[in-house]
């Protein structure tokens, strides 16, 4: 009784990992996980103030679809002040977080069999949904040396007379690596050339370390403006995950077939929600600076005794919260009962005998690696450094 879109989706191996803890976790055994994917920061307190400000003066109705005046209008003034982008209202809709911003927008799109370009390693959603909307996935296999990011020359040759949408993830989940601005040119170059969207998630845009220059796609060139959706959120810059607003900036045509799904099935996003969410993009920005000075110590501490355990090798992310290390070097190794042949098995391992959670790279389509987050406490960090160091020596 069940749909074959459903049926034909892959279980998550993300899931079987977090269910794999939860089960550790309630046999009381303390597990330190490095697989979320959210800051561990409360949200400002002037945004929460906004947040019940707007609960005490009963905006607690519907809004309109596409998210109030006020906070498009706040978010095209942020496109402007942060990315030098010119967007009226109705070129923006606000959706319940970039999650959906992205499905409404692949959506709005994707005719069957239709061609999404997607770069892996990639956030475990985008196949997903490209499925959902009967789309053809084309996956572009990227290189831990050139950062797993994609060159014009491989997008050029992924194109075809299908291609719909280029999916650029910049900053990336999982790998935190962020493109220049010379290699968004040559991408920029092959969108140019030929008829499709660039579907660019800027989600991780504010989580850029030792002054790299975050540059938003379509800001590259003129022409680009009809040839992008631009999504972006305040879930990770504000340590917002749970109030679920996103939004997407794209040609009045895809706003608008937005627009009708999103009023057929969610509507607009809690109206509490927008209304914090209008201090997040409006109000003084310094409040993300101090979490920000927290990741980027954190980042440095991890990446170092990572890349100090002999066989590991990890590119050094420009942004985001997470690490790709390739931990492939570990294969055909084993203890007493398990051997090791996947980066799922390695992620068991940890589990297991280290008790830390992390995500496997096969979960975003590349093997031999895993994702880890560093979202989470310092002591964490090194309590998981140490179990790690002390676990492998295990291994035979
Ligand atoms: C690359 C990427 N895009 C979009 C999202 C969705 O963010 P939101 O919580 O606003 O739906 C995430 C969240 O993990 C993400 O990693």
């Amino acid at each position: 009784m069940i749909a074959d879109r459903v049926k034909n989706m892959d279980a998550s191996p993300t899931m079987m990992v977090a269910a794999e803890a939860k089960k550790l976790k309630s046999q009381g055994v303390n597990i330190i996980d490095l697989s979320v994917g959210e800051p561990d920061f409360h949200t400002p307190n002037p945004i929460k103030d906004a947040g019940k400000i707007a609960i005490d003066e009963n905006r607690t109705r519907y809004t309109l679809n596409q998210g109030t005046v006020e906070l498009r209008t706040a978010i095209a003034a942020k496109l402007k002040r942060d990315n030098h982008l010119d967007y009226n209202i109705n070129e923006i809709i606000v959706s319940n977080g970039a999650k959906q911003s992205v499905f409404n927008a692949i959506l709005a799109t994707v005719n069957p069999g239709d061609e999404v370009i997607i770069p892996a390693p990639y956030w475990v959603s985008y196949p997903a949904m490209v499925h959902l909307a009967d789309g053809v996935s084309v996956i572009i296999d990227t290189d831990e040396k050139n950062g797993f990011k994609v060159t014009g020359e491989q997008l050029r040759k992924a194109v075809t007379p299908k291609t719909k949408i280029f999916i650029l993830c910049n900053p990336s989940n999982p790998t935190g690596s962020a493109y220049t601005k010379d290699e968004l040119q040559e991408i920029a170059e092959v969108a140019l050339e030929n008829n499709f969207y660039v579907l660019s998630d800027e989600i991780y845009e504010k989580m850029v370390y030792d002054d790299f220059n975050f540059v938003s796609f379509p800001s590259l060139h003129p022409d680009l403006k009809k040839k992008t959706i631009l999504v972006n959120g305040v879930s990770k810059t504000y340590a917002m995950t749970g109030w679920r607003i996103g939004y997407a900036a794209g040609p009045e045509s895809v706003i608008n077939g937005i627009n009708k799904i999103q009023s057929h099935t969610t509507s607009h996003a809690s109206s509490i929600s927008q209304s914090a969410a209008i201090e997040a993009v409006a109000g003084p920005q310094y409040i993300i600076d101090e979490m920000l000075i927290e990741f980027r110590k954190r980042r440095e501490y991890i990446y170092n005794e990572l890349t100090s355990i002999n066989g590991v090798s990890c590119y050094k992310p420009e942004g985001a919260f997470y690490l790709f290390p390739n931990i492939s070097t570990f294969f055909n190794r084993h203890t007493e009962t398990l051997r090791i042949e996947s980066s799922f098995d390695f992620v068991m391992f940890l589990l297991h005998e280290a008790h830390i959670a992390v995500v496997p790279g096969s979960a975003f389509g590349k093997e031999g690696y895993i994702r880890l987050s560093y979202a989470t406490s310092m002591d964490h960090l090194k309590e998981a450094v140490y179990r790690l160091k002390k676990t492998l020596n295990h291994l035979i």
